[in-house]
């Protein structure tokens, strides 16, 4: 009965700490919520941020300010990971960005998906 008790404890305080610290979590985003991320941002985000991130998606010429190269590993140092996940849900005019970065209202209620497509962000900034 003890041991059963001491689980609980234990599962509860991993759960506290995951919820706490979402980027450490965020190491193993869920594989459906990575799918989905994929999905989005073949559909959602390549038309501007081209299909490897680099800022070259076919709408992306006339865009000013241009979206970066997610592959410059000198701005990863300069976002945190809650700046990823604000623009991507609340776009670019709650960050103090252009506003040519749309909100994508429907993924506030989806925090997993949110994650992976940052996660894959941050995936392009370890990639040349
Ligand atoms: C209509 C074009 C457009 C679409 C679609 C779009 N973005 Fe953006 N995005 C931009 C522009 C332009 C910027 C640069 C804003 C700035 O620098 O002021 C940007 C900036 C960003 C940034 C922040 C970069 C920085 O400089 O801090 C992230 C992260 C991002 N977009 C992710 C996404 C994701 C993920 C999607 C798909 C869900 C998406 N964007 C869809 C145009 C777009």
């Amino acid at each position: 009965m003890k041991r059963i008790a001491m689980t609980l404890v234990l599962a509860a305080a991993a759960f506290g700490c995951s919820r706490h610290h979402p980027a450490e979590s965020s190491k193993n985003v869920n594989p459906q919520a990575q799918q989905q991320a994929e999905a989005l941002f073949a559909t959602r985000c390549t038309p501007c941020h081209g299909p490897n991130g680099r800022g070259d998606g076919p709408a992306s010429a006339s865009l000013n300010p241009h979206p970066r190269n997610f592959h410059d590993s000198a701005w990863h140092k300069t976002v945190n990971d809650e700046h990823i996940e604000r623009i991507i849900q609340y776009g670019g005019s709650a960050v103090g960005k252009s506003a040519a970065m749309p909100a994508n209202p429907d993924l506030t209620e989806k925090p997993d998906v949110v994650a992976a497509l940052r996660q894959k962000i941050r995936t392009f900034g370890t990639q040349q």
